[in-house]
């Protein structure tokens, strides 16, 4: 039988350290049904400095960045392919309200239903516990990253397009 590709456009989503050590990974999966999010690829790994300092080149030079690769080294990690049940809508975008604001205080306060209110690491605003793709490209980057075989097949199966 052959395999098939799934062509729903995705997002990558992250459970992050501090939620795959706290036990709640299968608590999170099990919400994402309800939400209307379908769960394609499912990889658990552990980053090395190099993947996470790539992985989050953007924040390069900031003052949290070496905390962050701290943080995102400390442990496990599951890496989610994600797509929407409902047909047309936008997964990265759909992914991101239901995370909720990075900052778990702020998440608390002003999205308590979100996901990182719910599951981030009590009073460590950081440590919020999942992290989403913020554009289709980041995410197609991520894709790329985490599930190598998964995206070439996409691709091989996407309409060619000419590089000019
Ligand atoms: P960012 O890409 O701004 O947020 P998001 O995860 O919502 O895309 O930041 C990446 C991660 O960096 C964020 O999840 C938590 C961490 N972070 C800090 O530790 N300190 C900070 O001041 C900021 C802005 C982010």
């Amino acid at each position: 039988a052959e395999e098939t590709v799934e062509l729903r456009p995705l997002t990558v989503a992250l459970i992050k350290p501090d939620a795959v050590a706290d036990g709640k990974a299968d608590d999170i999966l099990a919400k994402l049904d309800d939400c209307g999010i379908d769960v394609v690829g499912k990889i658990e790994t552990t980053l090395s400095r190099e993947d996470a300092q790539t992985f989050y080149s953007q924040h390069q030079g900031t003052d949290f960045f070496l905390q962050l690769i701290d943080y995102m080294t400390s442990g496990p990690i599951i890496a989610l392919a994600l797509a929407a049940k409902k047909k047309g809508t936008d997964v990265v975008a759909q992914w991101r309200t239901l995370i909720g604001p990075k900052d778990v205080t702020i998440a608390k306060e002003e999205a308590p239903e979100s996901l990182r209110a719910q599951f981030g690491s009590k009073d460590e605003e950081f440590k919020n516990a999942l992290h989403g793709s913020d554009t289709s490209e980041h995410a197609a980057r991520e894709l790329a990253f985490f599930f190598p075989d998964f995206h070439k097949k996409r691709q091989a199966t996407q309409p060619k397009t000419t590089r000019v």
